[in-house]
């Protein structure tokens, strides 16, 4: 895990980034950008535009009178930014283009999914193909078969898997497999951590609950929660406390391995083998939410990455490629708890349809060529040493990390091991951040509390124009 302060990096020496028009799709560029590759996407002498977002304005307004709060996910609002939301016409590898026609380098691709960049040309060709044989069977399919096998062999803690429609579908379904294989009711989970919107996970949850600072969810009835346990992340102790106290009644621990959903946070190795330890030695589950980290962090996820294999993970976003799914497995003789193996109830209708399996088996065929990691980290580093050095130069105090495609910073000093820490940043100073990096042409989740993504379309080129926008930035905010 790679944890940076600030610290020497080069003087970049990049011009301006410019807003454009210019869309590489339509002017025959490299669709699918190589890995090493410098991309020119905005041409230095191109004229300069004036940054408007009058369009995304006007729609937006629209928008508000036909949807709550004008989105259909509250995040995407810019609530806790300031200002309004942009609306995207297009994307393409590392880059996306507001319907203004502002050109932006995105670090959110769609929220993780996008890890070898947007609309890949492989990807769309695939997608292309397998509709021509229809968009649903609700039967089973050889694709299936396929993206099974590429997982299983992928994630340590897997040997079968159950595909669904998005992450929350497979952190309910992990839940309702736990309680049903252990016959118990309690679970644990951490603070600032969020398994998606059901019932059961809506206390102290992250992501979206955090940022626009709800404490729990109306409609949530206390039924639905009264078996949630939660504690604070990296607090062993507290653990340790709940399974005395609740001693023969926890299914399992559930967790982000490492927090996206409170901004960037890291667990302590010894934290996440102290949870394998205590849920073993009470027959309990560990469950580790890979919606976020799975394929990201290594391509066997997190569990890879740290040598820690849980009994359940739960998958999403980047197995669907920019379709929807998610997915739960685990080991072989708790799988077979699910219906139609055993009696755990659990359906749906477009659930291993063959579009997203089609697109997740080729990001990931894509994500297994050599060296993609190490070009992940190797950028991501970058990226986040530029910023936390640009930041502390321009005296803002700051802490942040990485690994692989994931990273995050906060502006505090740290050190950030849980979400109370994380909750010490001057969110204020990030909304004027978020908004100024905006202008500049870089599209940061617009949260606080939300990670960051790089994908292997960004160029060591997007890097560099980020970090002397940051720059630009931090002197004026
Ligand atoms: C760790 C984690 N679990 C679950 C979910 C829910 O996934 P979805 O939004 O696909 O329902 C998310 C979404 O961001 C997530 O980050």
């Amino acid at each position: 895990m790679a944890v940076v302060m600030s610290s020497a990096i080069a003087s970049l020496g990049i011009a301006s980034p410019s807003f454009s028009s210019t869309h590489p799709k339509r002017h025959g560029l490299p669709q699918s950008t190589p890995r090493t590759s410098v991309r020119m996407s905005v041409s230095l002498d191109e004229k300069k535009k004036s940054f408007s977002l009058q369009k995304s304005e006007e729609a937006f307004n629209a928008a508000k009178e036909l949807m709550p709060g004008g989105v259909n996910s509250p995040v995407r609002a810019f609530k806790s930014v300031g200002g309004q939301p942009i609306l995207i016409d297009s994307v393409k590898g590392s880059r996306m283009w507001d319907i203004d026609g502002n050109e932006y380098i995105d670090y959110v691709g769609s929220w993780g999914p996008a890890i070898i960049g947007h609309a890949d040309d492989k990807v769309l060709a695939a997608l292309a193909e397998t509709m021509k044989k229809g968009t649903s069977f609700g039967a089973p399919c050889l694709l299936e078969n396929v993206l099974a096998e590429m997982v299983i062999s992928a994630v340590p803690s897997i040997e079968m898997v159950r595909f669904v429609n998005s992450g929350t579908e497979a952190c309910m379904g992990v839940l309702r497999l736990a309680r049903a294989y252990t016959g118990r009711s309690k679970i644990i989970k951490f603070e600032g951590c969020y398994h998606g919107h059901a019932d059961p996970y809506l206390v102290k949850a992250g992501s979206g609950v955090a940022t626009l600072g709800l404490p729990d969810s109306p409609g949530v009835p206390r039924a639905a929660t009264i078996d949630t346990l939660t504690a604070a992340y990296n607090d062993i102790s507290a653990v340790e406390e709940l399974f005395k106290s609740h001693k023969g009644e926890i299914a399992g621990v559930i967790l982000e391995p490492v927090v996206g959903n409170s901004g960037f946070i890291t667990p302590k190795l010894e934290f996440l083998e102290f949870l394998c330890k205590i849920t073993k030695e009470n027959d309990a589950l560990l469950i580790f939410d890979e919606v976020m980290t799975g394929f990201r962090l290594a391509y066997g996820g997190a569990q890879e990455y740290f040598g820690i294999t849980p009994d359940l993970t739960t998958l999403g976003k980047i197995i669907g490629g920019g379709l929807p799914v998610g997915a739960y497995g685990g080991r072989r003789d708790i799988m077979e708890m699910v219906a139609p193996a055993g009696p755990m109830y659990q359906a749906g209708t477009l659930s291993g349809n063959p579009l997203a399996m089609t697109a997740g088996i080729h990001t990931l065929q894509r994500l297994k060529e050599p060296g993609s990691y190490e070009y992940l980290n190797r950028i991501t580093g970058d990226l986040i040493q530029g910023i936390l050095e640009a930041g502390n130069k321009a005296g803002h105090a700051m802490c942040g990390g990485y690994i692989s495609g994931m990273f995050g910073f906060f502006f505090t000093e740290g050190p950030v091991h849980n979400f109370a820490d994380a909750k010490k940043s001057d969110t204020a100073k990030f909304g004027r951040f978020f908004r100024g990096l905006l202008e500049e042409g870089v599209y940061l989740a617009p949260s606080q509390f939300e990670a960051g993504f790089t994908s292997l379309a960004h160029s060591l080129q997007d890097i560099q124009q980020t970090v002397a926008a940051a720059e630009r930035v931090f002197q004026r905010i």
